[in-house]
Formats: C-alpha cells, sequence, structure tokens
C-alpha cells in the first residue's frame, strides 16, 4: 500500500499557485529573450590585444594560444586595419624586442618594436580606432621583471618610475592615444600623468592596470612575448585573495588622474571587476588574458566545449560584472559574430 502523504504533489503545486508568476514566460522564444537582456555585447566594447615582434618577416604563431600570433612589422600594420573594420574600439600593443638589457632600453628607444609599431598603426589607422600602448618593462629588460632592480634584486619602485615616465613620452610621440602602464608600481599613474602634461601631451590618456593580480593565467602570454623571468611578481602585482585592497588601488589611480581603470585577470575575478564598476568614477576595464583564452581553446579543441558558446558566454560575463571594454584575444572573431547575429 502506498503510503498516505501529509499533502498530496498534486495538491502542493494547486496551493503553490505557480501559474500566476512565470519567469519562464520572457525566455519562450528568441525574440521574448532579446527583448529582456539586460546586457549586450557590442563590438565596441572590444579592444584586441597584438603581439608585434623584432625582425620577422612573417607572423609567427604562439604555442600555448593557438589562433594568436606574434606580428611582423607589416602583418601588424594588416591586422590592425582588420579590427578596425570588425569595429572593435581599440588594440592594445605589446613589442617582442630581439635585445634586451637591466634597464629595459628598448622600451625608450624610439626605433624599439614597440615604438615603431604604433607609429606605424597611426599611420595607418589614424584616429579611426583608439591604439592603446602596453606601458612596462618586462618585454624589454633581461631579467624580465616589470622594472628595474636594485644590487640585491628588489625591484626599484622609484627608478622603475622614471623609466616609466621617459616610456610615456616615447609612446606619446609615437602617436598612442592612450598609455597602459601595466607594472604595478606604486605612484606609476600619477608620475605618467605629470610628465605627459608637462610636454605638452595632455591628449594622451592613461588606462591604468589598477587591480592586476600576480596570476598563474598569465603564463600563456610569457610565450608569447619570451619573457626571461624567473620567479613571479608578488612584490609587486597583487595577491589573488584580496578583494578590497583592489579598491584601494583604483581610489589611488583615480586620484592620481587615471582615465580608466583595468582589474585583470577577468573570469576568475568578477567579484572584484563587480566591486569597482560600482564605485568607479571613471570607465572599467577588463582583461581575459591569455590564460583564460588557453583553457578555453584547449577544451573546445578537444570537443568538450561549444568554443563559440564558450567564448561569448565569457566576455557576457565579464560585461555583465560591470566591465565598460574588455581587452580579449578573442575581439575581431566575436566581433564578427555579433554583427552576423545582428543582421
Ligand atoms: C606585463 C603584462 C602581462 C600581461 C599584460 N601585461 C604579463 C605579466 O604581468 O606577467 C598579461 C596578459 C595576458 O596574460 O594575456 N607587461
Amino acid at each position: 500500500d502506498a503510503p498516505t502523504l501529509p499533502l498530496s504533489p498534486a495538491a502542493a503545486v494547486a496551493a503553490a499557485r505557480p501559474g500566476r508568476v512565470r519567469p519562464r514566460r520572457m525566455r519562450g522564444t528568441a525574440a521574448l529573450r532579446r527583448s529582456v537582456s539586460e546586457v549586450r555585447l557590442h563590438p565596441a566594447d572590444l579592444v584586441l590585444p597584438l603581439f608585434v615582434k623584432e625582425g620577422l618577416d612573417e607572423p609567427a604563431p604562439i604555442a600555448s594560444m593557438p589562433g594568436v600570433v606574434q606580428h611582423s612589422r607589416d602583418s601588424l600594420r594588416r591586422a590592425v586595419v582588420e579590427a578596425a573594420a570588425a569595429g572593435v574600439s581599440a588594440v592594445n600593443l605589446f613589442g617582442v624586442p630581439l635585445v634586451r638589457d637591466a634597464v629595459g632600453s628598448g622600451a625608450t628607444d624610439p626605433d624599439g618594436v614597440l615604438n615603431r609599431a604604433i607609429a606605424d598603426v597611426r599611420a595607418e589607422v589614424g584616429d579611426a580606432l583608439v591604439i592603446q600602448a602596453d606601458l612596462c618593462l618586462d618585454e624589454f629588460t633581461d631579467h624580465g621583471h616589470c622594472g628595474v632592480l636594485t644590487a640585491d634584486g628588489w625591484v626599484d619602485n622609484d627608478a622603475t618610475l622614471v623609466r616609466y615616465a621617459e616610456m610615456a613620452l616615447v609612446q606619446a610621440e609615437a602617436g598612442a592615444h592612450v598609455v597602459a602602464p601595466s607594472g604595478m608600481m606604486d605612484g606609476q599613474v600619477g608620475v605618467i600623468r605629470d610628465v605627459l602634461d608637462a610636454a605638452g601631451r595632455g591628449d594622451v590618456a592613461v588606462l591604468a592596470y589598477a587591480a592586476k593580480f600576480a596570476s598563474v593565467l598569465y603564463g600563456p602570454f610569457r610565450d608569447a612575448v619570451e619573457s626571461t623571468l624567473e620567479g613571479d611578481r608578488r612584490t609587486y602585482q597583487m595577491d589573488p585573495a584580496n578583494r578590497r585592497e583592489a579598491l584601494r588601488e583604483v581610489a589611488l589611480d583615480i586620484e592620481e588622474g587615471a582615465d580608466l581603470v583595468m582589474v585583470k585577470p577577468a573570469g576568475a575575478f568578477l567579484d572584484v571587476l563587480a566591486d569597482v564598476a560600482a564605485v568607479s568614477t571613471v570607465p572599467v576595464a577588463a582583461y581575459q588574458v591569455s590564460g583564460e583564452y588557453a583553457m578555453v581553446e584547449a577544451a573546445a579543441a578537444q570537443g568538450w566545449l561549444d568554443r563559440r558558446r564558450a567564448i561569448t558566454e565569457s566576455v557576457l560575463g565579464i560585461r555583465r560584472a560591470g566591465a565598460d571594454q574588455v581587452l580579449t584575444y578573442w575581439a575581431v572573431e566575436l566581433a564578427h559574430w555579433l554583427r552576423e547575429e545582428w543582421r
């Protein structure tokens, strides 16, 4: 005999009257869902990071970032034209020099790989697209750190600021619309702002890598720039455990004159991103970094994830958490998909 229930399932359903309030109602068709999307992706939300290597004749693949290349001088120009045509709002340039030294001399050489690339790109696209320049020494130093070192190997904050200020002036001269200090030195935004202003370059904006965490997810990037770093960056990048501290870094950078602030990486730090977006008085960028890219590409290559949906959902999540702009290696491909869906 079936047990006598105190309340039959059918009676429970009837009593709950789920028919009155039905959140599923607005999910019934694609058109209904589209009409109530809280967040939409647009090509202009996207920023494409690009690598250019000195001395290359042809673009070279990056093993841990399938689909991403180190550009030659010529292929970089083509890539930027393609990005502009796809509707992305900006490119973010990284240089890979052939020669490195203790102070990263190549970073401030107007003929250095990055500065030449900035000038090339500016000549190619003018103001049709925003040209952001990575402002950091790690690609240019032989020890691979983001700054210059003291005799006992400590990254010397204030000596590094001098190099960053010099770099900002050269990048501005080369044609960068935005310089993006990514080294997490204290005071970097203020010093760069003051030096640019004093040089009459108040037109050049500063995108501050405000909350940049010491993350394992930069691994593939270090292949991309052939980083020589031994050890880690934990004495200057933030501890991934720290959420509140991100707000302190953001407040300092805004006070120092940052025009945009960034949270990086994005996907594993969406709580931080949401916090920052809630209080920032300047636009907020988020960087979907090389490791985030590599994880999805690897899973998709195995057939374990639907690649297009994984990419779209990951970037949507970053926007939903509050990013105004997303730096992503998928920017151009995603921009094409978005236009295709819109048509
Ligand atoms: C430092 C810099 C890094 C990245 C962007 N700028 C590497 C690091 O801090 O070690 C990582 C970007 C990525 O992983 O996609 N110049």
